[in-house]
C-alpha cells in the first residue's frame, strides 16, 4: 500500500534488551513508521479507507524532527509492549482525538478508549485516537486498537547512585499541596503501555512545525473529508415520533418563516424496530418512504436516517450476517462483523438498495462507542471478551468500531460517486477522509466549545448540537457555538417544536410557547443566516483541508506554536486561515479574548484590535463570536434557504486592512467527487483598487459565485 521506492531512509537498529530489530522507514516523505516484533493483525492502519496522499505530502515544507528517531525505545516484557518517545522540558503535548475536560495534555495519564459518555480527564472518548502531537512541531500515531495508556510525562526513572545528603524536602513541605505539588516535577518521557501484544508500529509525523505536522497526519491519513455543499447548511432532526405528516409540518413551517434549514433528520422510529434495528420503514409512521422523501427534497431539504448497527431478529439483513456477526449480541442485535468486507458488504447493499437509491443522503450512526465504562451497571454493548468471524476481538472492534461503520456507510455513497456528510458517535485514527461529524449526549457547553479546538489536532470534525435550555439565553449561546462549528445541528429528538419557540423540554412538548417566541426566533434566524453566508469561506477551507490537510477548526497553538499565551487556550479558534471564533457560554455578556500577534478586527462592529494581549468583549445574543484578523479579505454570500445545483453566491467581499492577502474560493458541482479529476475551479479573490475582483483557474463551467459589493473596512 505505501509506496516501497519512497523509502530513502532504512534504519536498522538494535533494541538494547531484547536485541531485536526496530525497523526504520520513511514510508512517505517527512512519516517515518518504527516496527518492532510481529505487529498486531487488527490496527487502524490496517483499516484505512484511502491511500496517503503522497504527492500532497511532497508539497509540504521538509520535515524535522526534533529528536533522533534512535531515541525511541520499545521493550517487550510478559506485560505486553511498553514504548518510550523523548519529551523536552518546555514542549507542550495536544490530541488524543475528541477530547473533553483535558486540552493541553501534559503531566496526565491518557487513556484514549472508546466510552458513549466521556468525562474527565483520561481519554475516555467517543473518538480516541492513540496520537499526540507537540508545539516542537511533530507528531506520533501508535498504530494499535488494544486499550493502551499514555503518561504524557512526569514519570521520573530510578536512577541508582549515592543517596543525596542534602535531601531535606520532606520536612520542609507542610502543607498537603506542596506534598503532592513534589510528586510529578521533572519532565520525564512519553511512556506508553499497550498490554497483550508483542509486536508493535509507530507512525512519527514530522514538521518542521505542529501545523505541518497535522497536516502530515491528515494526508497520510488520504486527506481531509469534502462534505457537499449542502452539508455547510443546518441540519435539523425531528422528534423520534414524528410520522410523515408531522415533519411535513416542521417542513412546511421553516420555509414559511424562510428558516434556512437544509437537512431534515429522523430519529429512531422511522424503523420497525430500532433497539435493535430493522432498517426497514415503518409503514403506520412513513408508509409511502420515495414519495417523503420526493416531497423533502422538492422544498430543497436532504434526507438522513439515524440508526445504530446492532441487527434485529425481524429486519430483512438478519439471516445474512448470522455467520458475519460476534459471537455476542448488542442491545440484544447482532453485531455485524464489520472488520470483514463479507460483513460490511451485506449491510452496505441492503442500504444501497431500499435506502440511498431512494434518495436517502446520509446516516446518523448512532451507539457504536461502547456501553460506559464508567458503571458496571451499563451494559448495553457487546463484551470486549467477544470475538469475531474475522478474527478480532471485542476488545479491538469497540476501537475500531465508529470507523468501521463508516467505512461501511461511506463506501455506499463512494460507489454511487455521491459525496455525504455523516453523524457518527465514535471515531478513531486516521479517520480525517471520512465526511463524518461526531456529536454526543453529554450536552456540556464549555465541553462542547473546547472540544472544536481538540478535534483539530487528530482529523476529526464535531458538531456541538443544539436541544433544549434552561433559558433562551444559552439557546442562542449555543447557537452561536453551532453556527462556528463542523456542523451545525439542532436535535429535536425529543422535541415537539423548535426549541427556539420553547428552550423548556416540557412546555415545549405540551405546546407551550415562549411569549417572545418571535422575537426568539428572528434572533436565531439572524445566527442561521450567517452560517449560510459562510458557507463559501467554509467551503474553500473544506477543500484545502481535503488538499493539504489543513484543518478547518483548530487550537490557536497550532498557528501560534511558541505564544504561551495560546498553550492552554480551548475555549477559543481558529476557522479557516483567518477568523478566530470566541463563543461565550454561562450566563454572561461578556468574555476575555486573548487576540495573538497582529491585528484583528471585531466582526460585529469593526473595532481594530491590537493582537498580543487580552481584552475584555461583549457579544449580544445575536451577534457572531468572531474576529477577523488584519489582511483578510473575507467574501460573505447572500444567505439563502438551501443550496441545490443551480445555487449562486453573490458575494459581499470584505476588505480588513491596507495590505491584504489574496483570498481562495473552490468552485464545483458540490456534490460528486469529480473535483477529484479536475471537474472544478479555483478562484483567486485580489483586490484591485477599491474592488476584489475574481480570477478562475480551471475548465469547470458552471459559475458558482459573483461578487455584488466590495467593503473597505480600514
Ligand atoms: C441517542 C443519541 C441521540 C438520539 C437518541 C435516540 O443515543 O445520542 O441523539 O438519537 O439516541 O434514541
Amino acid at each position: 500500500m505505501i509506496k516501497k521506492h519512497l523509502l530513502p531512509l532504512m534504519l536498522l537498529l538494535l533494541n538494547t534488551y531484547f536485541a531485536q530489530a526496530q525497523i526504520v522507514q520513511e514510508v512517505c516523505p517527512g512519516v517515518f513508521k518504527i516496527t518492532l516484533g510481529k505487529p498486531d493483525t487488527f490496527t487502524p492502519e490496517r483499516f484505512r479507507e484511502e491511500l496517503p496522499q503522497v504527492s500532497a505530502l511532497r508539497q509540504l515544507p521538509a520535515g524535522k524532527l526534533p529528536f533522533n528517531l534512535t531515541d525511541i525505545k520499545i521493550n517487550f516484557n510478559p506485560r505486553g509492549t511498553i514504548i518510550e518517545l523523548p519529551l523536552s522540558g518546555d514542549e507542550q503535548l495536544y490530541g488524543f482525538g475528541l477530547q473533553m475536560g483535558s486540552f493541553r495534555q501534559n503531566r496526565l495519564r491518557k487513556v484514549p478508549v472508546v466510552n458513549d459518555y466521556p468525562s474527565n480527564d483520561l481519554g475516555y472518548s467517543h473518538a480516541p485516537v492513540p496520537y499526540y502531537v507537540s508545539n516542537k512541531g511533530y507528531a506520533v500515531l501508535v498504530n494499535t486498537a488494544k486499550y493502551t495508556t499514555f503518561y504524557c510525562g512526569g514519570n521520573q526513572p530510578k536512577q541508582g547512585g549515592p543517596a543525596s545528603k542534602n535531601n531535606s524536602s520532606d520536612t520542609t513541605k507542610l502543607t498537603v499541596q506542596d506534598l503532592y505539588n513534589s510528586t510529578a516535577t521533572s519532565a520525564g518521557n512519553m511512556l506508553v503501555d499497550i498490554p497483550g501484544v508483542n509486536g508493535i508500529e509507530i507512525f512519527v509525523f514530522a514538521g518542521p512545525d505542529m501545523l505541518t505536522a497535522v497536516q502530515r497526519y491528515n494526508l497520510f491519513s488520504g486527506g481531509g473529508a469534502m462534505p457537499p455543499l449542502w452539508a455547510l447548511g443546518i441540519k435539523y432532526r425531528v422528534k423520534a415520533d414524528f410520522k410523515d405528516t408531522d415533519v411535513y409540518k416542521t417542513t412546511d413551517y421553516f420555509r414559511k418563516k424562510q428558516l434556512p434549514i437544509s437537512v431534515i433528520g429522523l430519529e429512531p422510529r422511522w424503523q420497525t424496530a430500532a433497539y435493535p434495528c430493522s432498517f426497514a420503514w415503518n409503514p403506520d409512521f412513513f408508509p409511502y418512504p420515495a414519495k417523503f422523501i420526493a416531497q423533502l427534497k422538492s422544498q430543497g431539504y436532504q434526507v438522513n436516517l439515524w440508526e445504530h448497527a446492532f441487527v434485529s431478529s425481524s429486519s430483512p439483513i438478519y439471516q445474512a450476517l448470522l455467520p458475519q456477526s460476534g459471537n455476542y449480541l448488542a442491545f440484544n442485535g447482532l453485531v455485524p462483523d464489520f472488520a470483514s468486507a463479507k460483513g460490511r458488504d451485506i449491510f452496505a447493499q441492503y442500504h444501497q438498495d431500499k435506502l440511498v437509491d431512494i434518495g436517502i443522503s446520509g446516516f446518523k450512526l448512532d451507539e457504536c462507542d461502547n456501553s460506559d465504562l464508567r458503571f458496571g451497571s451499563a451494559r448495553w454493548s457487546f463484551p470486549e471478551l467477544s470475538q469475531f468471524p474475522s478474527g478480532i476481538d471485542g476488545e479491538r472492534m469497540h476501537q475500531v468500531f465508529g470507523l468501521l461503520y463508516q467505512k461501511t456507510i461511506y463506501n455506499i455513497y463512494k460507489k454511487l460517486n455521491q459525496r455525504t456528510l455523516l453523524d457518527v458517535r465514535s471515531s478513531g485514527a486516521l479517520a480525517a477522509p471520512y465526511p463524518a461529524a461526531l456529536y454526543s449526549d453529554t450536552y456540556d457547553h464549555a465541553q462542547y466549545v473546547e472540544q472544536i479546538s481538540n478535534t483539530g489536532f487528530s482529523g476529526l470534525l464535531w458538531s456541538p448540537e443544539v436541544r433544549e435550555s434552561s433559558s433562551f439565553k444559552e439557546l442562542a449561546r449555543r447557537s452561536q457555538t453551532a453556527i462556528l462549528s463542523a456542523q451545525t445541528l439542532y436535535n429535536s429528538w425529543y422535541l415537539q417544536n423548535p426549541p427556539w419557540l420553547q428552550f423548556d423540554r416540557d412546555k415545549n412538548n405540551k405546546g407551550i410557547l415562549l411569549p417572545d417566541a418571535e422575537q426568539n426566533e428572528a434572533t436565531i434566524k439572524k445566527l442561521l443566516n450567517f452560517r449560510m453566508q459562510l458557507i463559501p469561506y467554509l467551503y474553500e477551507a473544506f477543500h484545502k483541508y481535503q488538499q493539504d490537510g489543513y484543518p478547518v477548526f483548530r487550537a490557536l497553538v497550532m498557528d501560534y506554536p511558541s505564544d504561551e499565551h495560546v498553550f492552554e487556550v480551548a475555549n477559543e479558534y481558529m476557522i479557516g486561515k483567518s477568523l478566530l471564533a470566541a463563543p461565550i457560554v454561562g450566563g454572561a455578556d461578556t468574555r476575555d479574548v486573548y487576540l495573538p500577534s497582529g491585528n484583528w478586527y471585531n466582526f460585529n462592529t469593526n473595532e481594530k484590535y491590537t493582537g498580543g494581549k487580552s481584552y475584555r468583549v461583549n457579544f449580544k445574543l445575536d451577534d457572531i463570536p468572531l474576529f477577523v484578523k488584519e489582511g483578510t479579505i473575507l467574501p460573505l454570500a447572500a444567505p439563502i434557504q438551501f443550496t441545490d445545483n443551480k445555487t449562486v453566491f453573490h458575494l459581499t467581499c470584505s476588505v480588513y486592512g491596507k495590505k491584504v492577502d489574496n483570498a481562495y474560493l473552490f468552485e464545483d458541482d458540490g456534490i460528486s467527487f469529480n473535483y477529484l479529476n479536475a471537474k472544478c475551479n479555483n478562484i483567486e479573490l485580489t483586490i484591485d483598487g477599491a474592488k476584489v475582483k475574481m480570477k478562475r483557474k480551471g475548465t469547470y463551467v458552471q459559475k458558482r459565485y459573483v461578487i455584488d459589493r466590495t467593503t473597505i473596512i480600514p
